[in-house]
């Protein structure tokens, strides 16, 4: 018999991770959706950046990027990454691992236009992770994007989504005398989720 209960209670791992994100949605003061995504570079070295986490899909979550940029390279080489998202006034952290493909279609599209348009010409501005000047440098390339692409730019190719489908979902939260509570999820070959209870 479980005694997964509570905020961890639920068959579907997405649907926890959802509805603890508008938890936090309504604790944090910023960012309730930043998650600190690890990746590795081919040399094995870690790397990790705050990026912001933009859809909870059935299967899977949803962030944008450079696909240029130091991580874009790092994905692309090796196909997969990891993230964590902690809520200091909630105190609970989410940490997903798994396989990582391109959304690069009608989605990161739609995504991309709903963004400002100082946003979107940035996107196109920027050559994110490459050594830059000056901030002035910056300023100027976004400028000139704006005298290119106008006041309604197409998403740049280079710019769009990744889709992290998790092998591993793991809750964590905060317990009386540091017995916290953690309950990992394991994807089966079947594609049905394990449960474990862990020690903290
Ligand atoms: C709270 C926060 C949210 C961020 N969100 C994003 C994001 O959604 N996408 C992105 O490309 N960079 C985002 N950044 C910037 C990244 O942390 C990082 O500086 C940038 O993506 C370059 O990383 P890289 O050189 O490892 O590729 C964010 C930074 C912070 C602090």
């Amino acid at each position: 018999m479980s005694d997964r209960t509570g905020i961890f209670a639920g068959d579907d791992p997405f649907a926890i991770a959802r509805a603890w994100l508008a938890e936090a949605e309504a604790a944090e003061p910023n960012d309730p959706n930043a998650i600190a995504l690890a990746t590795v570079d081919p040399d094995w070295l870690p790397d990790v950046r705050m990026v912001l986490l933009k859809e909870i899909e059935a299967d899977a979550f949803v962030f944008y990027t450079n696909y240029d940029s130091a991580k874009g390279r790092q994905i692309a080489a090796s196909g997969k990454a990891a993230f964590v998202m902690h809520w200091k006034s909630l105190r609970r952290q989410i940490r997903v691992r798994g396989d990582v493909t391109r959304e690069e279609g009608a989605q990161a599209d739609a995504y991309y236009a709903s963004r400002s348009l100082q946003s979107r010409l940035g996107a196109w501005a920027s050559k994110q992770s490459q050594p830059l000047e000056s901030r002035a440098a910056l300023v100027a390339a976004a400028a000139r994007q704006g005298l290119v692409h106008g006041t309604n730019p197409a998403r740049p190719p280079f710019w769009g989504g990744f889709r992290l489908r998790p092998l591993q979902i793991e809750f964590w939260s905060d317990g009386a005398f540091r017995l916290h509570d953690r309950f990992r999820w394991t994807r089966q070959a079947d594609r049905r989720w394990q449960v474990d209870r862990l020690y903290p």
